[in-house]
């Protein structure tokens, strides 16, 4: 008899964050799918491809769900699922049950027919536990988790994004070739991040010296990516989406009419624009008619970072 994999009880998505990246973590999801993250879970009736993803993990094909894992076992044994060559893998999202991942992976594999496979699985089966809820399914997409560790790259400074919140950037904007454009690239996080995802981008810096930061981190992955001077008040052209990670901190001169000319100038030539800054300044995005359409906070060692999804003008 053929197994029936379908996802009769929709698709359920599983995010991995630390706790001071969990609003960042949702506004991904949000804009990557359209689901609402909750307590490191979101449920969908589409599954979308979360290969480039910064915080999702898995998109899984729910067969079955309960409110305890014996139930979940029970459930899944009356499927009468035949599998070969299957791994089962459990994720326990954050706040984690106490429950123990080999045990559970283990009872729900003998409810299957057919033999694991852990080393080359052909079918990769999850468990999801949380508290009071358990869900069991095939794994249809998987994040690739490919964003590299900033420390391996040849050229960082202080301001530079994370690199996990620079892939989140980008996927909250911009989606495989789509024309991306970071006008404030600094050492070029956002713009080597939006390469790898397989988006088209241009990187341009006020500052010679991050222009030249920028082109050595992408050499060093081997990305043909134009990064130029170029001042972001008056770049020219038009691109589908930006990131924006705005001058803020100690060593940068922040002032509000910088934020007011470079947003401005580039909102009027995207259709969809993230934007990073240091402070709060929802009165400076009002000023210039530009709704917002999401927002993050994230608290790193010496800063909080604001990100903002902001509304593209209606001429763009
Ligand atoms: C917060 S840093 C960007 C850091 C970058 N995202 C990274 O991860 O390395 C802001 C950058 O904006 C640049 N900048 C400041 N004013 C600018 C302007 N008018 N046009 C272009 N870049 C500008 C600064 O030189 C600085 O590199």
């Amino acid at each position: 008899m053929e197994s029936d994999w379908s996802a009769r009880h929709g698709f359920l998505y599983v995010a991995a964050f630390p706790e001071e990246e969990r609003e960042a973590a949702a506004l991904e999801l949000k804009a990557m799918t359209g689901t609402a993250l909750e307590g490191g879970v979101a449920r969908s009736s589409v599954a979308c491809d979360v290969g480039a993803s910064a915080y999702t993990k898995i998109v899984m094909a729910v067969a079955a769900e309960a409110e305890s894992f014996e139930e979940l076992v029970g459930l899944v044994a009356d499927l009468g699922l035949e599998a070969e060559g299957f791994a089962v893998e459990v994720h326990r999202p954050p706040p984690k049950v106490d429950v123990s991942s080999i045990d559970c992976a283990k009872e729900i594999a003998d409810a299957i027919a057919g033999n694991p496979d852990l080393d080359h699985p052909k079918i990769a089966l999850a468990v999801v536990a949380k508290e009071g809820r358990y869900w069991f399914g095939r794994v249809v997409s998987r994040a690739r988790r490919d964003w590299h560790d900033a420390s391996e790259r040849p050229e960082n400074f202080s301001n530079s994004l994370p690199t996990r919140l620079a892939r989140a950037l980008v996927n909250m904007v911009a989606a495989p070739g789509d024309l991306v454009v970071d006008p404030c690239c600094g050492a070029g996080t956002a713009v080597v991040e939006a390469a790898l995802v397989g988006a088209k981008v241009e990187g341009y810096d006020l500052n010679w010296l991050h222009v030249e930061q920028t082109r050595k981190n992408l050499e060093h992955y081997g990305l043909k990516v134009r990064a130029a001077k170029g001042d972001a008040r008056e770049l020219e052209g038009r691109w589908d989406a930006a990131v924006i990670d705005l001058p803020y901190g100690h060593t940068s001169v922040a002032d509000d009419q910088l934020y007011l000319d470079v947003v401005g100038n580039v909102a009027r030539r995207v259709k969809r624009l993230a934007v990073v800054t240091g402070h709060e300044k929802d009165y400076v995005w009002d000023r210039l008619g530009l709704a917002i359409r999401g927002r993050a906070k994230v608290p790193a060692t010496r800063l909080v970072r604001h990100l903002y999804l902001l509304g593209g003008t209606p001429e763009a």
